[in-house]
């Protein structure tokens, strides 16, 4: 399958309406020169407007209750109608119940809507891997926005987690944190990742397309 690199926009004012639309135009370009799938997921707020621009979107979070009086909250159906096509869920900044996750991925599948499932170890990773999402992203919590990326420092958490989830279903598994230049994303495929989730390497780059297309060509 084709190498993933998926960046989460987080609520960073850098990624804020038109700076969120400049990076996702970016990584338009680079999915187009590099082949690489990159996923964008920008802030709530801007969604709509860059699924009309891009046809990678995903969402950083969505809701277990469907259409309704539910106030504030972020439907699957919501998402489909402004083409967005897949979604965070249960990322360290916004946990949810493993009732909520079952119960969102449920929607999910009802709505094909993709669901990149983040959990934070192997143990996680393999007992929500029951619920069928289509990717698992593990992340420990302690290198999130360090710098220190996760496939360099501690590589046995994505090859545990690899061969943790491989027992229970395939599910293909990238890994974040600390994700920070192309050797990161490069070390993260050699170890068995489909691919990588990042943030703030990207979001807060003085060159956020030299930067990509960088991470892009090394697994291209
Ligand atoms: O969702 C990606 C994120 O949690 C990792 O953040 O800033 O370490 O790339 P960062």
């Amino acid at each position: 399958m084709k190498p993933i690199i998926a960046l989460n926009f987080k609520t960073y004012r850098e990624s804020l309406g038109k700076k969120g639309i400049e990076l996702s135009q970016i990584a338009a370009e680079v999915a187009l020169l590099t082949g690489v799938r990159i996923v964008v997921a920008p802030q709530t707020v801007d969604l709509r407007q860059i699924a009309d621009i891009y046809d990678d979107v995903f969402a950083q979070h969505a809701d277990h209750n469907p259409a309704g009086a539910y106030t504030g909250s972020i439907t699957l159906e919501g998402l489909k109608d402004a083409k967005v096509k897949g979604t965070l869920l249960n990322h360290s900044e916004k946990r949810v119940t493993e009732k909520q996750i079952e119960e969102t991925i449920g929607l999910a599948k009802k709505e094909k809507i993709e669901v990149m499932l983040c959990t934070k170890d192997a143990e996680e990773s393999a007992r929500l891997a029951k619920y069928r999402p289509t990717y698992i992203a593990v992340e420990p919590p302690e290198l999130i926005g360090s710098g220190i990326s996760v496939s360099t420092a501690k590589p046995e958490v994505v090859t545990s987690t690899i061969e943790a989830v491989e027992k229970v279903a395939k599910i293909p598994v990238l890994c974040g944190a600390g994700i920070s230049n192309s050797l990161d994303v490069k070390r993260a495929i050699e170890l068995g990742a489909c691919g990588v989730l990042l943030a703030s390497a990207f979001v807060k780059s003085p060159d956020p397309k030299k930067l990509l297309l960088e991470m892009a060509e090394a697994i291209a």
